[in-house]
């Protein structure tokens, strides 16, 4: 049975609650979820987004609570104890939080330094040259040349310094307090940015660029695609997190049901950034008398190029910048400590290491790495190479091959049997047809597509030199070194055998 080895807990369903859609929501649903949504089909691809929430989001944010939950581990124990040579997955997925968390401080750092900028408009009459040019000095050739620029450090430090010192807190201190904090200011500050936006003159044109459907994007598969990469992202799921919070989950805790309340709050706020996100588009199209389609972009363009131009240009601008990039730190910032808290309960199980130790181990190492690669003028290709690899080649490949192996080893009704003791919801066979079945298929679907495109047509314009490396290289040894770490010995003793070994 159950390890009894002391470990930390959140205090409660509510707190978990709170910390799991802290870890959700974040700039997946700000500025990836409005974009992608439009591009693919507006109205037609809340369907396939529909469909992806049900048979793949929710059961597998529930098989990520149950594997962490029944094993009560970080990703990579929670894996061993499910059986020994299923511990590669979890260094994987921890490999893959290690390359987030170091392009996702750099894009929190910015969103910090925006909403100071917000007070004084400091970008000045170009908000795109400023961004590209002033800001982050890009180099103007794909090259790596590590030149520093000494004001993208300071604000990457600090936000190090500050996950770091919610971390050190421990689970419920740290992670459990800081997310019933940020989460309720996060959601006040969004609501009234919604509410603003929805006022603006042109607000309705944005939102029937939105939402009119074009219904003949369902037959291409690529929408289909993106709609589950949302859904992965977006849910936090399948890349350890989930694993690492439900293991802090007290023994009978309900995991369905919180697993339904976590994956339709998040699709929510998504609802509600696309709505807020658009109408502020549709106000910057008809003050320049130009379609949504020409003024929509995604991701960093979004955030940093358009919504600097909304906010010099609409009627209450700078509250419109502080709500809009204050929402986007606090929901990054929520998000990031998720993403470390993976590494850092890895190392602490791994070398049985204290609380604080694993945590400066962890942080210290990645926040140096974070800035050299991305403080620097070759920043901006790198993180956008990796972010595009590391979403499909590792999180969609990761979940591939886990659930695979599960369904392989028939460990599923171990997982039916845990979920059911303590659910509101049980679950069966049915779970498992969604969970196991039907989703490794659509991932290896969207794996091979994904991959036959890039491999023929490139990505993003970049050099092959570099996708080799920061994409494909990259991706290869994030599974290959998380092999060759499992291969480590444990400091710490399983007292929990595998249930292969009972
Ligand atoms: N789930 C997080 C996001 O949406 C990683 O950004």
């Amino acid at each position: 049975m159950a390890n009894h080895s002391p470990r930390e807990t959140f205090s409660g369903r509510q707190v978990f609650i709170f910390a799991a859609i802290g870890s959700a929501v974040g700039l997946g649903n700000i500025w990836r979820f409005p974009y992608v949504t439009f591009d693919n089909g507006g109205g037609a691809f809340i369907i396939p987004y529909i469909i992806a929430l049900l048979t793949a989001g929710i059961p597998l944010i529930v098989l990520d609570y149950a594997i962490g939950h029944r094993y009560r581990g970080s990703a990579p124990l929670a894996f061993r104890r499910m059986k020994k040579s299923f511990e590669p997955f979890g260094w994987w997925q921890v490999l893959i939080n290690v390359v987030i968390g170091l392009y996702y401080a750099v894009i929190l750092g910015w969103a910090a330094v925006y909403t100071y900028f917000s007070l004084s408009s400091a970008w000045g009459a170009d908000p795109a040259d400023f961004f590209l040019h002033k800001f982050l000095q890009t180099a103007a050739q794909t090259s790596i040349g590590f030149e520093f620029v000494p004001h993208l450090v300071g604000p990457l430090a600090v936000m190090w310094i500050l996950a770091v010192g919610i971390l050190a807190l421990g689970v419920q201190k740290g992670i459990g307090k800081s997310s019933m904090i940020f989460m309720p200011v996060l959601v006040v500050m969004f609501i009234i940015l919604v509410i603003i936006s929805l006022t603006l003159p042109g607000a309705s044109k944005g939102l029937n660029a939105l939402f009119t459907p074009d219904w003949t994007k369902l037959a291409q598969p690529s929408v289909w695609i993106a709609a589950y990469g949302q859904i992965f992202f977006s849910l936090s799921i399948c890349f350890g997190i989930m694993i690492t919070y439900a293991s802090y989950l007290k023994k009978d805790s309900d995991l369905t049901g919180t697993g339904a309340v976590v994956g339709f709050a998040n699709s929510s706020f998504e609802l509600l950034a696309g709505i807020g996100v658009f109408s502020a588009l549709g106000f910057m199209a008809v003050s320049a008398g130009k379609e949504v389609s020409e003024v929509a972009s995604s991701g960093i363009g979004l955030a940093f190029i358009a919504f600097p131009t909304i906010i010099d240009q609409a009627p209450f601008g700078r509250l419109i910048g502080i709500l809009f990039f204050g929402s986007l730190t606090l929901a990054a910032l929520t998000s990031f400590i998720s993403v470390l808290e993976v590494i850092i309960a890895a190392v602490q199980d791994k070398l049985k290491l204290g609380r604080i130790r694993s945590t400066l181990m962890v942080g210290i190492p990645m926040g140096i790495v974070s800035t050299i690669l991305f403080g620097t003028t070759t920043g901006l290709p790198i993180l956008d190479t990796v972010d595009k690899f590391v979403n499909t080649f590792g999180i969609i490949a990761v979940a591939l091959c886990f659930i695979s192996a599960i369904t392989f080893s028939g460990l599923s009704g171990i997982l039916i049997t845990h979920i059911n003791q303590t659910s509101s919801i049980k679950v069966g066979k049915k779970w498992w047809l969604f969970a196991g079945i039907i989703t490794p298929i659509v991932l290896a679907y969207m794996l091979f597509s994904e991959g036959y495109k890039i491999l023929t047509e490139g990505y993003g314009g970049y050099p092959a030199w570099f996708i080799n490396t920061f994409g494909w290289g990259m991706s290869i040894g994030l599974a290959a070194v998380g092999f060759l770490i499992s291969r480590l010995k444990w400091k710490n003793e399983l007292k929990f055998l595998p249930d292969e070994e009972k």
